[in-house]
């Protein structure tokens, strides 16, 4: 693992930097993003650095870490919103290089196996991942095990509670679509992204606790090729 702790102001900064580098060695890259609060200061930054000209999304392919059922398409707490407007709306990615799961689909077990079939076509060069504040990433919640599959999952309640900050009012969603830890870990590299005080103490757990289901994330640290990208407020109990 290598952990990587970058001053607050300048965090977000760096993990696009070391992004755009990425994406400058590999224009081919086949990544998958997360939604949520952690990753938007990151987005705002590469989507800069693709309007200056210096990074570009053309060739790239990017899937969708996860969904949450229930609410209608365009819903500002869609994960699929969340990432066309923090980042998709403002880069050069092709349309038809967007790959993410449907919560609308009719089969949701046929639609697990159509994405996991296009993720598994190539494979997945890099993961950004978020971290919640249970333990889960993407929508593996505590319980899941190294070996679940892309799927369909019921909420935690932390969880559930949580989307209230992405702009759900009234009951919160009960279940969700997520890329399981398997193919997660099945990935080139892996890159969590945490921030903010709020965080500091399930990363501490995450990479202390003894590795298994009660702690999703915990499972990133079997991984060769994990890369923590923390500000100092999320680290300081490191
Ligand atoms: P956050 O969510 O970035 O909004 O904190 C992270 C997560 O729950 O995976």
């Amino acid at each position: 693992m290598h952990l990587e702790v970058v001053a607050d102001d300048r965090w977000s900064a760096v993990v696009a930097a070391r992004w755009a580098e990425r994406l400058a060695a590999q224009p081919g890259l086949r990544q998958c993003l997360p939604t949520g609060t952690t990753p938007v200061p990151v987005y705002r930054d590469v989507a800069a650095s693709v309007a200056r000209g210096e990074t570009s999304f053309a060739r790239a392919e990017v899937f969708l870490l996860d969904e949450l059922g229930g609410l209608p398409r365009g819903h500002p707490a869609r994960c699929d919103t969340m990432l066309r407007r923090g980042l998709l709306d403002d880069v050069d990615l092709p349309s038809g290089r967007f790959h993410r799961l449907d919560p609308d689909a009719p089969d949701l077990a046929d639609e697990c196996r159509r994405f996991q079939a296009e993720v598994d076509h190539g494979g997945l060069d890099l993961v950004l991942l978020g971290l919640g504040t249970n333990g889960h990433v993407g929508l593996n919640e505590p319980g899941s095990d190294r070996t679940a599959p892309t799927r369909r999952v019921t909420l935690a309640e932390e969880t559930r509670a949580g989307t209230g900050r992405y702009g759900v009012t009234g009951t919160p969603p009960t279940w969700g679509l997520t890329l399981g830890l398997a193919p997660i870990l099945a990935a080139g590299e892996i890159w969590l992204l945490v921030s903010g005080t709020v965080k500091a103490g399930i990363l501490e757990r995450t990479l202390t606790d003894p590795i298994g289901p009660q702690l999703p994330a915990s499972f990133l640290r079997e991984h060769p090729a994990l890369r923590v990208m923390a500000d100092r407020s999320a680290a300081a109990g490191l």
